[in-house]
């Protein structure tokens, strides 16, 4: 057994700023009603030309680059996305080539906006089991591809960006060093709480009477946000033998600035140590917590030793966290 510890971090989000004003002229909104109920002012959003492994192949580069490594240092590639670029093959196929990595193995994620988190689990084993040194870990999506922007329930939300991690072996095992606990969990019966009824092999055509895009019902998603999020960060804490006063940050999906506070007010732990990024991002799926991790890593926020606790839900329902020393 050895240790997961993250060796270098990386982030990209899209020039283009899609801001409150931006959408008013499209839908029914104001930067008012969008503020106070999602905490959002602006978000990226790709251009046509650009795609998720765009956006995906710069973050991975930094990420590298950050580790102090090179492209042919790394042995796997996981890449937790719900918009790849084609069906087939998976963004993290291209990232092999793109970033001229040795003929190793990779493949996407999909676990809506667990899929970093759930990436980073799936590479965790692979690197605690010692089979591969330096695993390459994405989360990036590109919603605004899938959005309905005549929907003002949800294309407010919505937008574009990647981070990536590169997570790397230790060579010797040493006690709560790096990701120390990680769990995700599921439950189907949700799925049409939140979903893209339309372009999968059910409804391949846009024939549903629900129409192209997301579709999702706020409210119930809202409570179960709340309560899944909250609800594995206690589990992984108990799990782990941590208290939450021990914890330095906690980085939340960036689905609503109310929901964030929320599960700050269900924990009953401090807002302040909640890493919010939302106002200039929005929800970008797979890449909200790589990103903010990635920021906040930057800009001195978190720093080398810090317990950092990670917690996500996405469509489906799914929902995870992973708790570890940075
Ligand atoms: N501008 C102005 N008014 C609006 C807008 C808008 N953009 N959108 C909805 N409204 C209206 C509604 O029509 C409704 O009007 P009514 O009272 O006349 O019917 C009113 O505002 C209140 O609507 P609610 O849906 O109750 O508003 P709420 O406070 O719940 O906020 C929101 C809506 C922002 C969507 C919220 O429910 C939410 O964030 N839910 C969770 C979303 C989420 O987390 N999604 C997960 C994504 S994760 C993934 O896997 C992609």
């Amino acid at each position: 057994m050895y240790n997961a510890i993250v060796s270098g971090t990386g982030s990209y989000v899209p020039e283009k700023r899609l801001t409150n004003a931006d959408l008013e002229k499209m839908v029914e909104t104001n930067d008012e009603w969008i503020v106070t109920r999602t905490g959002i002012s602006e978000r990226r959003v790709t251009e046509e030309s650009e795609s998720t492994s765009d956006l995906a192949y710069v973050a991975a580069k930094l990420a590298i680059e950050d580790a102090g490594l090179t492209a042919e240092d790394i042995d796997l590639i996981v890449v937790g996305t719900v918009t790849p670029d084609y069906q087939f093959p998976s963004v993290a196929c291209q990232l092999q080539e793109r970033l001229g990595c040795r003929e190793v193995g990779s493949f996407d994620v999909n676990a809506t906006c667990v899929g970093f988190v759930t990436a980073l689990q799936v590479a965790e084993m692979y690197v605690k089991l010692g089979k591969h040194k330096h695993v390459l870990v994405v989360g990036a999506d590109t919603l605004s591809k899938i959005t309905d922007y005549t929907d003002r329930s949800t294309c407010i939300l919505f937008g574009d960006g990647a981070g990536a991690f590169v997570l790397s072996r230790t060579d010797q095992f040493i006690e709560n060093e790096g990701i120390i606990y990680s769990s995700i969990h599921s439950k189907g019966e949700h799925l049409e709480g939140l979903y893209v009824p339309n372009g999968g092999s059910r409804n391949p055509k846009n024939n549903t009477a629900e129409g192209p895009g997301i579709v999702m019902d706020g409210r119930k998603i809202f409570k179960l946000a709340v309560q899944s999020m909250s609800k594995t960060v206690t589990e992984t804490l108990e799990a782990s033998g941590y208290q939450k006063e021990q914890i330095d940050w906690i980085i939340p999906h960036q689905a609503n600035q109310r929901i964030i506070e929320a599960v700050a007010n269900q924990l009953n732990y401090p807002l302040e140590k909640v890493i919010s990024t939302i106002k200039y991002y929005g929800n970008n799926s797979s890449a909200t917590i790589p990103l903010a991790f990635d920021l906040s890593v930057k800009s001195g926020k978190i720093k080398r030793g810090d317990l950092v606790m990670q917690t996500a839900f996405g469509g489906g329902l799914v929902w995870g966290s992973l708790l570890m020393k940075y």
